[in-house]
């Protein structure tokens, strides 16, 4: 005798078929309805199909709408049982931080787990009142949907959360938009080049654990050598899409290379920086600061809602920051300014050579540095090759010649460095004269 086992629900015809096809002498025994029992014959499949179908029909605790998503459904139910009971014990999930999980407190989401669980929810969700893609944005979304939770009685009357759909509205956000790719318990980085990349707020908030002070809580990141931790760094959230995904899109860096402190140079978001002359920082930062992503990537509108989820400015920058080369002013590098003094990088404190680059050529920042970090060379030096050419006699590069000394060889707009060096380099009296020195940029 021949023993299959076979999934219930399965499609009527694809059971037919394969039955018929694997076991031409079928004699089964149904594992879920013990009682039937098939011999073989020409109608065997058929009449398997037919006989569990019914089995299943004679049980009434089984709604009708739910037979075709049983398995699913029950299983769910009896987690969030035992789970709820768990919640009413004391060594609860919620019950030793209340408060400090806004999601498990109940002054605020007044009917507990059932202000976002609800019978059988919606198709494909673990009984969710909203699909996914939209389910948060009933408690921090528009007013319109939160009066709505607010109607209902999920939500307390007198909350008030902020409103973090108008964010992604924004022209540059992470795509939430993809639904459907992200999985609960998926493994980041992605391993799989032709998967497609997405950003759900479950990426980045777990939706039980979430707290005020530690919006990851509950999460789990990946460090800078690709291997999954407990985030302890906002970055260890960030290195799970930014860094070693096999689905990076092609205009990006692997963020955990250009920020590893093994690195020449690299902004002190693992470590602390390795040059400790840079008279521009503003303070409190020093050079023994630390900076994180959300620094610079964040919400244009410092008094709206925190976090990277959308912004004005291309790259969800917090603050504006001009990549082309062109005119200088405290708005085209906002975004560094606000960490290095304008009236410092101006009036040369650190590179000798900056004033005339800047603001007399109107050079970008971004056409000799790298926000994040350099591979190559100190001082965060990283040439954009948009506007940086080969020298005449095909050199590019630089050389660190020591403190404040250094050599370039390029060619930039057609100007050719072949190489140039600094300090002292000859500049031509007539674009570079001290009465250019910003002595109208206050110290
Ligand atoms: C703020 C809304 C919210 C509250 C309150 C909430 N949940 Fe959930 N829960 C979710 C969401 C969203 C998911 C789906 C996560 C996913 O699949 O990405 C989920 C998933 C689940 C799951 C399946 C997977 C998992 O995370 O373990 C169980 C079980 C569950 N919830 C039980 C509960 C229980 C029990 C409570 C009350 C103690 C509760 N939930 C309170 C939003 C909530
Ligand atoms: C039923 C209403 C409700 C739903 C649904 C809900 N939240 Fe919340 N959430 C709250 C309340 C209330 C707070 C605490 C008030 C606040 O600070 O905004 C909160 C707090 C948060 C916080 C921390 C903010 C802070 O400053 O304390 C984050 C992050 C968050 N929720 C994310 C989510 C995500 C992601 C989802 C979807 C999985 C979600 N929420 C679904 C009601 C809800
Ligand atoms: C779950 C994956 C995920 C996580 C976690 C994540 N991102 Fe993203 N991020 C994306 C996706 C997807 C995009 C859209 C562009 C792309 O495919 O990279 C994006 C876009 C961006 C962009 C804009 C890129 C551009 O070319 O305009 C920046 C900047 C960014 N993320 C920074 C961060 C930072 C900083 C963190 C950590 C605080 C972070 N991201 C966490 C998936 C993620
Ligand atoms: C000092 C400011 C600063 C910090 C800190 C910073 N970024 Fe950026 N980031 C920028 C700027 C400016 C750009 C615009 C593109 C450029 O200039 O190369 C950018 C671009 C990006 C992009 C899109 C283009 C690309 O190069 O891939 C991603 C993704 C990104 N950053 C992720 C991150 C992550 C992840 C972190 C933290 C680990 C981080 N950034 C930290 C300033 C910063
Ligand atoms: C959030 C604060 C912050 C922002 C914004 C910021 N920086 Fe920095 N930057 C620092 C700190 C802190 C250091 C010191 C690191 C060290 O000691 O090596 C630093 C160092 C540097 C250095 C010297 C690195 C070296 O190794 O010599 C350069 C160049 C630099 N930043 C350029 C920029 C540019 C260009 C921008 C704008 C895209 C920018 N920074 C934005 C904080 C910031
Ligand atoms: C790429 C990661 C990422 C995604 C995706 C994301 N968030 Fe956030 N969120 C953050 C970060 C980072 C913060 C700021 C944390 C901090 O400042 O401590 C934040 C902050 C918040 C806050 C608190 C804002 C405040 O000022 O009180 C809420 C609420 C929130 N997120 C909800 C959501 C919701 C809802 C979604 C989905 C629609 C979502 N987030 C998607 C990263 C993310
Ligand atoms: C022509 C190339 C070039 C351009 C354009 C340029 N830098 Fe620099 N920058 C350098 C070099 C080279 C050094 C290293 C000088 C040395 O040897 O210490 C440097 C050093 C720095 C430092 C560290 C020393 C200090 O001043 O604190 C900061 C910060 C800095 N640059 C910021 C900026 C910012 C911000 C911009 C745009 C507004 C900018 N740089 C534009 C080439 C450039």
């Amino acid at each position: 005798m021949v023993k299959i086992q076979l999934v219930f629900p399965e499609s009527r015809d694809n059971l037919i078929k394969q039955v018929n096809s694997s076991f031409p002498d079928l004699i089964g025994e149904s594992r879920s309805c013990p009682h039937i029992k098939f011999g073989a014959g020409p109608a065997k499949a058929e009449n398997l199909y037919n006989e569990l179908d019914s089995c299943f029909h004679k049980k009434p605790w089984i709604p009708h709408q739910v037979r075709n998503d049983i398995f699913y459904r029950w299983i769910w139910v009896l987690l969030i049982f035992i789970i709820s009971i768990l919640f009413i014990s004391p060594s609860s999930i919620y019950s030793d931080s209340g408060n400090e999980r806004p999601h498990g407190d109940r002054t605020r989401l007044l009917k507990g787990c059932a202000s976002c669980h609800k019978g059988h929810g919606i198709y494909n969700t673990p009984m969710l009142s909203e699909r996914k893609e939209l389910f948060c944005f009933r408690c921090h979304g528009h007013s319109i949907y939160v009066e709505n939770a607010k109607r209902t009685g999920d939500l307390a009357g007198d909350v008030m959360t902020a409103n973090i759909q108008r964010e992604f509205e924004k022209p540059y956000h992470h795509p939430i938009e993809k639904t459907g790719i992200h999985r609960y318990g998926e493994i980041l980085p992605e391993v799989d080049a032709s998967m497609p990349r997405h950003a759900a707020c479950g990426d980045c908030h777990h939706h039980h654990y979430v707290r005020k002070e530690n919006k990851m809580s509950g999460i789990r990141g990946t460090n800078k050598d690709g291997v999954k931790v407990r985030i302890s760094s906002e970055y260890e959230l960030c290195f799970n899409c930014h860094s070693y995904s096999a689905n990076l899109p092609a205009d990006q860096t692997n963020k955990a290379e250009m920020f590893n402190p093994a690195n020449p140079s690299f902004h002190p978001v693992i470590a602390p920086g390795t040059n400790n002359d840079v008279p521009s920082l503003l303070p409190p930062l020093t050079t023994s600061s630390l900076i994180k992503c959300t620094d610079c990537h964040n919400n244009d509108d410092a008094s709206g809602p925190k976090g990277l989820h959308g912004s004005n400015y291309r790259y969800i920058l917090a603050k504006n920051y001009t990549t082309i080369d062109g005119s200088e002013g405290p708005f085209q590098y906002e975004l560094c300014y606000t960490c290095h003094r304008r009236s410092s990088v101006l009036s040369e404190e650190g590179f000798e050579l900056h004033y005339l680059h800047i603001a007399t050529v109107g050079t970008s920042c971004r056409t000799c540095h790298n926000p994040h970090g350099s591979t190559q060379y100190t001082h965060l030096i990283d040439f954009n090759r948009a506007s940086v050419m080969l020298s005449e006699s095909g050199q590019l590069g630089y050389v660190d010649l020591g403190n404040r000394a250094g050599q370039c060889s390029l060619n930039c707009h057609g100007k050719d460095h072949d190489p140039a060096v600094y300090p002292g380099a000859a500049v031509p009296s007539s674009t570079y004269s001290p009465s250019l020195y910003p002595s109208r940029y206050p110290r």
